[in-house]
């Protein structure tokens, strides 16, 4: 398979209104972004993934756009969105969108005039059902709690919205939408973005009246048309978010041919304790072994048919180290264990803000504190069906979204260096401790660890191109794969767990050349220390 541009780059995610303020509004914004772009080069990253920007009444903290050609007001100006496009250009960084394509929001003009009445020339736009009030056309349920379905008593018609009831659907069998949609990325295009993040791009080709949402029959000769119109034109990175990809449609997604993305984010290994039939509130253990198994299927499956996208980590997931690590007595040396794990397959890595720091998930004491729609509407419907406050709280520690989107710790000055004024959710109280300030300068640091990774990888070509081997598949403790080219063999080794755990490949590997490890003194005796993990590699 032929080498595309992309494929050594490391991609770093950025949720604008939690990373840096700049006037004190509370709330992160462009010019804060700007202001931090030396550090992001310094890290080594090679594209920003921002949350989205455009206009928006932040139902759904900007994935409802009012405006897909405007930058909301809080976050500033088309002005500063081309500063900033300029500002990482010189520091060879590409600015890569959010498209939110699947719906838009209910106060977009398209709506508002497609609500007028149904031979309006909009009205198209959305996905109508005619009814009467109260008998719902089926019973499909927004992502977001209730029904898909939204009355519109002027019109005697429902309309369809797979999210919040401000996130109407948009109809993708019209063509007209297609042209203003592809219009519009061209035009950003234009602008200089270099690519683009499609947010829940399976679920566009939606037939609600079969109850199908993801994967509808239309989907990949939608993608292909959209592809062919936009990206393609200029080669462009780009990354769909698909909940409901296995191996086979991710092929089709990142093919390389490039008819539809560069390559998918598929959740598999993201929802592996959320059991059939049950929410993700519904906790239950996280099963090690199957972790292990499903890496390594998609490495395999993907290997010169596709793109695998790693990540452990976005705005809508717990931090990693609070999930998967131990974010109390070995967070530093589990942060790095999970870094290294990742950074070692292939596929692009994707590092969401502060994840190099090691940030960590948030216990806010009551719902009080906490602002994502879906958490609050969650804590409602599960007040309301008998669950106790302790045990749905429990689930929001674990899951909930805000773990995620507490701003970025900077320093250790008031609010982390985040804001001079409120911030729009509170700072984790651990910034003191946990900063950008402090790791940067400490050359043991979480952050100096990612940086080295991102160097490795840029150093050496069997990140990108090796292919994938599980060892010790069965292992209740240790995480270990080889990746081999025709001339050399990398070896990652990693103890998950707090325990020490023996490991026969240490002995054999210690012979080679050690690319990274995350202790500082040598592993001598076979047993791997609580989340030890090293990268070796026979040349
Ligand atoms: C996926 C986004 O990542 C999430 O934050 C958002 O709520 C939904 N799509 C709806 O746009």
């Amino acid at each position: 398979m032929a080498r595309k541009w992309w494929q050594d780059k490391v991609v770093y995610q950025i949720y604008p209104r939690s990373f840096q303020d700049s006037n004190g509004d509370g709330i992160g914004d462009l010019p804060g972004i700007i202001s931090r772009l030396d550090y992001l080069a310094d890290l080594g990253v090679d594209a920003l993934w921002l949350s989205p920007v455009c206009q928006s009444p932040q139902d759904d903290n900007g994935y409802d756009i009012s405006d897909y050609q405007n930058i909301d007001p809080m976050f500033g100006t088309l002005d500063d969105m081309e500063q900033l496009i300029a500002e990482a250009k010189k520091r060879n960084i590409k600015i890569i969108m959010d498209l939110v394509l699947n719906h838009s929001s209910d106060e977009h003009r398209w709506f508002q005039e497609a609500k007028k009445s149904k031979d309006n020339p909009y009205h198209d736009y959305y996905v109508w059902r005619d009814g009467e009030e109260g008998v719902l056309p089926n019973d499909m349920k927004a992502s977001f709690g209730g029904s898909a379905w939204e009355w519109v008593p002027e019109l005697g018609q429902y309309y369809f919205h797979q999210f919040s009831v401000k996130q109407p659907d948009l109809n993708w069998e019209n063509p007209k939408v297609r042209r203003e949609i592809y219009d519009m990325i061209l035009w950003w295009m234009d602008k200089g973005v270099g690519g683009f993040r499609l947010d829940v791009i399976d679920q566009i080709a939606k037939e609600p009246d079969k109850k199908i949402t993801t994967n509808g029959p239309k989907l990949h000769e939608f993608l292909r048309e959209l592809s062919k119109e936009t990206f393609q034109k200029a080669d462009l990175i780009t990354v769909g978010e698909t909940w409901g990809a296995d191996p086979e449609r991710a092929k089709r997604y990142s093919n390389p041919d490039g008819s539809e993305f560069s390559m998918v984010f598929q959740f598999e290994h993201v929802m592996l304790d959320q059991e059939e039939g049950k929410e993700k509130w519904d906790l239950s253990p996280l099963p090690f072994v199957e972790l292990k198994k499903n890496f390594a299927k998609w490495q395999k499956e993907l290997h010169g048919s596709g793109w695998n996208s790693l990540f452990w980590n976005n705005h809508d997931l717990p931090r990693i180290v609070s999930r998967w690590g131990n974010d109390k007595e070995y967070r530093v040396e589990s942060a790095k264990m999970l870094a290294t794990i990742l950074h070692g397959m292939q596929g692009t890595p994707y590092i969401y803000q502060g994840e190099e720091l090691g940030m960590t998930n948030v216990r806010f004491p009551d719902i009080t504190h906490y602002r994502d729609i879906e958490t609050l509407h969650m804590y409602e419907e599960r007040l309301e069906a008998g669950y106790k406050k302790e045990d749905i709280m429990k689930s929001i520690y674990a899951k909930s979204r805000d773990n995620a989107r507490t701003p970025m710790q900077w320093n250790d000055s008031t609010n982390a260096g985040f804001t001079t004024g409120t911030p729009w959710i509170e700072v984790n109280p651990n910034y003191t401790e946990i900063n950008a300030e402090n790791e940067t300068k400490d050359p043991d640091s979480i952050y100096n660890y990612y940086k080295k990774l991102i160097k490795l990888r840029k150093a050496n070509e069997i990140f990108t191109e090796g292919e994938f081997h599980l060892l010790l598949e069965e292992d209740s403790q240790i995480f270990a794969y080889t990746r081999t080219t025709e001339t050399e063999t990398m070896c990652v080794i990693a103890n998950f767990t707090a325990t020490p755990a023996p490991c026969r490949l240490i002995e054999k590997w210690n012979k080679t050349e050690k690319l990274i490890h995350n202790y500082n003194t040598e592993n001598t005796d076979g047993i791997l220390r609580p989340y030890e993990a090293i990268i070796y590699i026979d040349r």
